[in-house]
């Protein structure tokens, strides 16, 4: 949890103003993958780890920001034409900026302090934490109250104009719009989201963190895109409706796949298979019927290793020690993959045997000691302390 007061104290100290706090969480994606870029369904949660931003506006059109994390301060000028994408962290922020004010949002300078306890790099959208956050900062420091959904969109473009990966509207969404308790059934098309109650007193969220960076994610993410958008254009052909493989059900696609060369097909059965899936996991989810949902989300994770070939050894690995422990519901990768975490549902009961039988046989087989958090259900973003 970060310490609301530290962050306070070390705005005060660098700016001499009092500021006021937003918050947005990371996030970790129960089933749902690599569908939201093909207008189909996911189911994310908003964890407990979130990046805070203190924040006061200034007269003038400069923004300054010191990340805590970093110990490092930046600023730009909103009347400046931007530098554009430099792989810095300032990105994300400059990035929400330029993009709220293009839509219009015309932002005030500020000065703002951020800290996050998001892991980077473990593929749980601490991206999308800190541009949700600060979007949010700027925008109430400024006087406007954006929509959520709204806020959402921001980000995403932020994110492709900035960052450069075209991801879909997940991780900003969850991030934005999170409910405590809930993992949010969002339907990536219309842009609308369906809460469902999970129960965490006797099943918990346990997070394994191979510690692999996925920095082959962007280039491969954007390709998988990309294998996807052929697939729906060589299928119109004979389903002159769809618009998307969200449009395509799974006895279309077994009629009409000797059609698509691989490994367009492979990419086409995977997406079709997985939003089916999650359509599956959340009425199994509202049942409490946790051996539906082990189910999918082993199937998932094998659809995901095989067809859309984003996983990775470490992944798999870990996968396969959660599977092993007696008391472990379901267990998958979750996010873009190629490093990054996986997702896995544990009786409480269990989590200690868990925590001692991943991370020993990963440690052995890797030299590494993984990180494992068991996480609450955080909430969205919103202006807090
Ligand atoms: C990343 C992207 C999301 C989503 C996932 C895969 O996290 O940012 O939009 O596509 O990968 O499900």
């Amino acid at each position: 949890m970060i310490d609301l007061n530290a962050l306070g104290k070390a705005f005060r100290d660098e700016y001499g103003t009092e500021p006021r706090f937003f918050a947005a969480p990371g996030r970790v994606n129960l089933i749902g993958e690599h569908t939201d870029y093909n207008d189909g369904f996911v189911l994310p949660l908003a964890i407990d780890r979130r990046t805070t931003v203190a924040a006061h506006p200034r007269n003038d059109r400069l923004v300054r920001v010191r990340s805590l994390n970093i110990g490092e301060t930046m600023s730009f000028d909103l009347d400046g034409t931007g530098e554009g994408r430099r792989d810095i962290w300032l990105d994300y922020i400059e990035g929400v900026a330029r993009v709220c004010e293009s839509r219009g949002f015309h932002l005030r300078g500020a000065d703002m302090t951020l800290c996050s306890d998001v892991p980077e790099g473990a593929g749980l959208s601490s991206s999308a934490a800190l541009e949700i956050s600060s979007a949010l900062a700027m925008a109430s420091v400024s006087g406007f109250v954006i929509d959520p959904v709204k806020m959402a969109l921001i980000g995403q473009q932020a994110e492709h104009q900035y960052v450069g990966t075209m991801c879909g509207i997940m991780d900003q969404y969850v991030a934005a719009l999170g409910e405590a308790g809930h993992a949010l059934l969002i339907d990536c098309r219309s842009l609308e989201y369906k809460p469902i109650p999970i129960d965490t007193s006797d099943i918990a969220i346990a997070i394994c963190d191979t510690g692999v960076k996925h920095s082959l994610a962007s280039s491969e993410y954007n390709a998988r895109r990309r294998e996807c958008e052929r697939g729906v254009q060589i299928l119109r052909e004979w389903l002159p409706g769809i618009t998307a493989l969200r449009d395509v059900t799974m006895e279309q696609f077994e009629i009409h796949q000797e059609k698509l060369p691989e490994p367009i097909r492979s990419r086409c059965r995977h997406v079709i298979g997985e939003i089916a899936r999650t359509l599956a996991a959340s009425e199994a989810l509202l049942h409490r019927d946790f051996t539906t949902m082990g189910r999918l989300m082993a199937e998932s994770h094998r659809s995901l290793r095989d067809d859309y070939e984003v996983s990775c050894e470490e992944l798999d690995l870990m996968v396969e020690l959660a599977a092993a422990v007696d008391g472990t519901v379901g267990a998958r990768m979750t996010g873009g993959g190629f490093g990054g975490s996986t997702v896995n549902l544990v009786h409480r009961g269990s989590l200690e045997m868990f925590r001692e039988m991943v991370g020993s046989g990963y440690a052995a087989k890797t030299g590494h000691a993984p990180a494992i958090y068991v996480s609450e259900i955080g909430e969205g973003a919103r202006e807090i302390g």
